[in-house]
């Protein structure tokens, strides 16, 4: 871990000299195209550097309209910025692999990704529909290709320069294990939902302990109300130390050793969130003792999406 007491500024390093992941990150599952520009234009200018896009949130072109904006207005080179997109389900057999991340690079714009993730470990049916259901309702699954298969295809990307880091997302540790003991390139991240009501305790001391790197995503619980945002303990010490509960959350993410991805939609919030300061040792104690437990996306257990509304 990059020591910084600057918590906005922080960075961990990643597996193979594949360079640093900036801490703070913001996420663009923004249903709205228009929203999706003038959000990720927000955040660029609140100071986020890392960009976390998919295939499946189908709005990389947007986001890559902001971010060329970000170089043309800000004088924000594409060095200083870390940009990750993901595997959609549909192209897990590895003849799709490099074709469908061409595919997001063209849209987003970019000639290059710092890390690619594998979206989910559930393969779909491959083809055109992100989302292939049977006559009954029934998710269309892949049987014929392996999570370890798809790794292969995702390594090679590396070994032609074309993303620095690859990793996975949506997965158990029981799902990591196997990929871990037989990657040729490790992965570098794991982005899974955590907060204090999923802490991923486990998973996260096998990532340190691997020098892998978790990256949190709804650090606030994706705003549920009642949820984290309006936990008593985070409400006692956002007032206590002068900082929204959003502010608390997002800290105690970093402060234990993740990286995080949140999604404000105004220029206000990502000011907000960007902002964000170091807790006292007991503040962070008190959250790590928080007993309610929760999970908010329901795409770990299927390979289905949880947050995207149908029809975009
Ligand atoms: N790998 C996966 O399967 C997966 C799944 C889900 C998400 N993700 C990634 O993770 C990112 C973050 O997830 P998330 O959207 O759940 O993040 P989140 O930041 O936990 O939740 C976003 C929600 O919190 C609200 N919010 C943001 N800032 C706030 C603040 N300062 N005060 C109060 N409410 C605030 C937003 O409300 P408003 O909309 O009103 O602003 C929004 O509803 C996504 O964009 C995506 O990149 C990945």
């Amino acid at each position: 871990m990059i020591e910084s007491s600057d918590l906005r500024l922080k960075k961990f390093p990643l597996h193979h000299g594949a360079g640093q992941i900036p801490a703070l990150g913001f996420g663009t599952l923004i249903p709205d195209p228009a929203v999706t520009v003038s959000a990720t234009k927000g955040a660029l200018e609140a100071g986020f550097r890392h960009f976390d896009c998919a295939e499946r949130y189908r709005n990389e072109r947007e986001v890559g309209e902001a971010l060329q904006s970000g170089h043309a207005a800000g004088g924000i080179a594409r060095e200083d910025l870390f940009v990750t997109t993901k595997l959609w389900n549909t192209n897990h057999r590895p003849e799709r692999v490099a074709p469908a991340f061409e595919a997001s690079l063209d849209r987003l714009k970019l000639n290059y990704l710092d890390l690619y993730l594998i979206h989910t470990p559930f393969a779909f049916q491959p083809g055109d529909e992100q989302d292939p259901r049977d006559q009954d309702g029934n998710v269309v699954y892949d049987p014929g290709v392996t999570l370890l298969d798809t790794w292969r295809a995702m390594e090679s990307l590396v070994d032609r320069g074309r993303c620095r880091a690859i990793g996975l997302s949506d997965v158990s540790l029981s799902k990591l294990l196997p990929i871990y003991e037989s990657a040729s390139i490790k992965p570098a991240v794991v982005q899974v939902e955590a907060h204090p009501y999923l802490p991923e305790t486990d998973l996260l001391e096998y990532c340190k302990e691997k020098g892998i790197v978790l990256l949190a995503f709804a650090p606030l619980g994706h705003g549920a109300r009642p949820g984290p945002l309006e936990d008593p303990v985070v409400l006692a010490i956002a007032a206590r130390v002068g900082k929204t509960p959003a502010q608390v959350l997002l800290a105690w993410a970093v402060q234990r050793g993740t990286a995080l991805l949140t999604t404000p939609r105004t220029a206000a919030r990502a000011r907000e969130n960007f902002d964000i300061s170091a807790l006292p040792p007991d503040a962070l104690e008190e959250i790590n003792q928080i007993e309610t437990r929760q999970r908010f996306n329901e795409v770990v257990k299927t390979g289905s999406p949880g947050f995207i509304p149908q029809g975009r």
